[in-house]
């Protein structure tokens, strides 16, 4: 193993948070049998381990659909924990339904997509409403934010599980016939069908000395392989940077895939999982990482059964590996945000931090981190497989490489779409999505999510890649496209983007805290006073901690640059 020690060298006495307790105890760790249960904390435990709050509180929400106070105050105590600090973590997630001792307990959950392509498809406050109305007090009717099924749209959640084309009245039906098993994952590639295609190969040649560290590295930097969860950091160079840093290190996976239009790392990870844990492993294995935390957006419930099922087979592979933990979100977008992230696997409030320093250099537990997105996992592989002029051959108009595009909105074939980088918007709809949906017409696009911007028709012909929309107030970002029609109010797409902003901002600083809030008050305006915008952009964009704040103003700075005549 390059650098470092490897996790059998390391003295028992730096146990990660998560390992198994010396003597056997345990916490959610992937390797044994299944997380924590409620009721199971050892009260004896001297330093209980306060990262798996978490999954602890999972665990009682499971057990009957919401946490009572005195089971959070108990939690507290068995964790070293005061009350104030399970109480802030547990109502600070979106997932977790927290109620007061001797209140009745809450009916079952329902949760309706609120975000632009559900409520395109009748989903939202429509489908909430008609609900709310058949349902009466038989269910909860909640709205959420991107449930990563936009090409299923309008997407529901029901007792825990993803509802794809949801209507009220099968969200009836299937609230009267109670929770389905987690559903098997049809079509994957599993661990049996993925040896026998060669997979685990390169991992072998690692961890055997015919691949050094070197060999593994050169053709991702030669492919130019950018991180792909949005920020596009050139991956070989942040390997190497956390490889420099001194051990222990440890590595996270961020599978949290909350922005809006965003479904392409679940279909990866459905499709093809080991693929992906492959390109894990050999990430953990160039920098020395001591454990790996996969951090699973809660939402992908049939992934999540699929990983714990996939996982648990990599022992079978006789290698020295670093111990994986699945660990679960909790509904807030900001956690995909790579520090909030690396909070909430600690077991706090997924409150970004300030950067510097970086988590290469400080991340997990105060330790070097390497955080790479699935979809950034899923092409190392083929790169050092096929290498890197395969990968460059691929490209268009002027990009070179490979995406992996979610589409959803007004076309025939929405969903995951391979295609090279640099694929103009129009080219995606009319090559990969078998054109527009029946009687719309083109009229504008979302080529990065909810904080990539929107873009008129008339600029559907730019390549889409990092760096080329820029100039147009605009950017490629996790390459969600979203397209909107003739029949579709672009003012009112880019309210519901403020509103899930505002929705999800984590409330730490002022100008986004505040400031989407006052965005989404005054693009609620029949018009919009473009100046007091302009001027509550900039103070967003220059003064907020976190690229959600920092983002969140390209939704009305599109529509003022864009689309003046729907707002003026
Ligand atoms: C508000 C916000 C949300 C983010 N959400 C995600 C996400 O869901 N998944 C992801 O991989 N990266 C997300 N990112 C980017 C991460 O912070 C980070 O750049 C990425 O995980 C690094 O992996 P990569 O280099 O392989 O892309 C988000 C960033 C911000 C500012
Ligand atoms: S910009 Fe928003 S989400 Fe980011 S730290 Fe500030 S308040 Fe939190
Ligand atoms: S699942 Fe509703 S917009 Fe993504």
């Amino acid at each position: 193993m390059p650098g470092g020690r490897t996790p059998s060298e390391r003295p028992t006495s730096e146990r990660l948070p998560g390992e198994p307790m010396p003597g056997g105890r345990r916490g959610a760790d992937t390797r044994g049998r299944g997380g924590p249960t409620a009721g199971t904390l050892d009260a004896a435990r001297p330093h209980a381990d306060q990262s798996l709050l978490i999954e602890h509180l999972h665990a009682l929400q499971d057990a009957k659909g919401h946490i009572t106070r005195g089971e959070l105050r108990r939690l507290g105590e068995d964790l070293n924990l005061p009350d104030a600090g399970t109480f802030e973590v547990a109502t600070f997630y979106h997932g977790f339904r927290v109620v007061e001792d001797g209140a009745p307990a809450p009916p079952p959950l329902v949760e309706v997509c609120d975000s632009l392509t559900c409520c395109l498809f009748g989903g939202g406050d429509a489908l909430r409403a008609e609900l709310v109305r058949l349902a009466g007090d038989r269910a909860e009717v909640k709205g959420v934010a991107c449930l990563g099924r936009c090409d299923q749209a309008p997407a529901a959640r029901l007792l825990g599980q993803g509802v794809p084309r949801a209507t009220a009245a099968e969200l009836l039906l299937r609230l009267g016939a109670g929770p389905e098993a987690a559903p098997a994952a049809s079509g994957a590639v599993v661990f049996d069908d993925y040896l026998a295609g060669g997979g685990y190969s390169l991992l072998r040649a690692c961890h055997g000395g015919t691949l050094d560290l070197e060999g593994l590295l050169t053709p991702l930097e030669e492919s130019g392989l950018r991180g792909l969860g949005g920020a596009g950091f050139p991956v070989g160079r942040k390997w190497r940077a956390v490889h420099g840093q001194p051990a222990p290190r440890l590595m996270a996976v961020n599978a949290d895939e909350s922005e809006p239009g965003t479904f392409k790392d679940r279909f990866h990870l459905l499709a093809d999982p080991h693929r992906v844990l492959e390109g894990m492993l050999l990430a953990a294995w160039a920098v020395g990482a001591e454990a790996v935390y996969f951090f699973l957006r809660d939402e992908y419930d049939d992934v999540r059964a699929l990983l714990t099922r996939e996982i648990a087979r990599l022992p079978e592979l006789g290698l020295p590996l670093p111990p994986v933990h699945l660990r679960r979100g909790a509904g807030n977008y900001i956690c995909g945000e790579e520090s909030a992230m690396l909070e909430s696997l600690e077991g706090r409030r997924g409150l970004p931090r300030h950067k510097p320093p970086y988590p290469s250099v400080r991340g997990l537990f105060g330790r070097p981190t390497l955080i790479n997105n699935v979809e950034t996992l899923y092409w190392v592989r083929d790169l050092v497989e096929r290498g890197p002029a395969w990968f460059l051959s691929h490209g268009r108009q002027g990009r070179q490489g490979l995406r992996s595009f979610s589409v959803s909105g007004r076309v025939r074939d929405p969903g995951v779409k391979m295609a090279p980088a640099g694929t103009s918007a129009i080219e995606l709809i009319e090559e990969f999505c078998g054109g527009m949906a029946e009687g719309h017409v083109f009229r504008a696009f979302l080529p990065g999510g909810a904080s990539g911007g929107i873009l008129p028709a008339a600029l559907g012909h730019l390549p889409l890649d990092f760096g080329t929309l820029e100039p147009h107030g605009a950017m490629v970002g996790s390459a969600a496209l979203i397209v909107l029609s003739d029949r579709d109010s672009v003012r009112e797409a880019a309210h519901n983007l403020m509103r899930f902003f505002h929705h999800e901002s984590c409330g730490q600083c002022t100008p986004c805290r505040v400031g989407t809030g006052k965005a989404e008050r005054l693009m609620a305006e029949k018009r919009w006073d473009a100046a007091l915008l302009s001027d509550l952009g900039g103070c967003m964009a220059d003064a907020s901690i976190c690229g959600l704040g920092q983002a969140a103003p390209n939704a009305f700075r599109s529509v003022l640059r864009h689309f003046p005549e729907e707002v003026t």
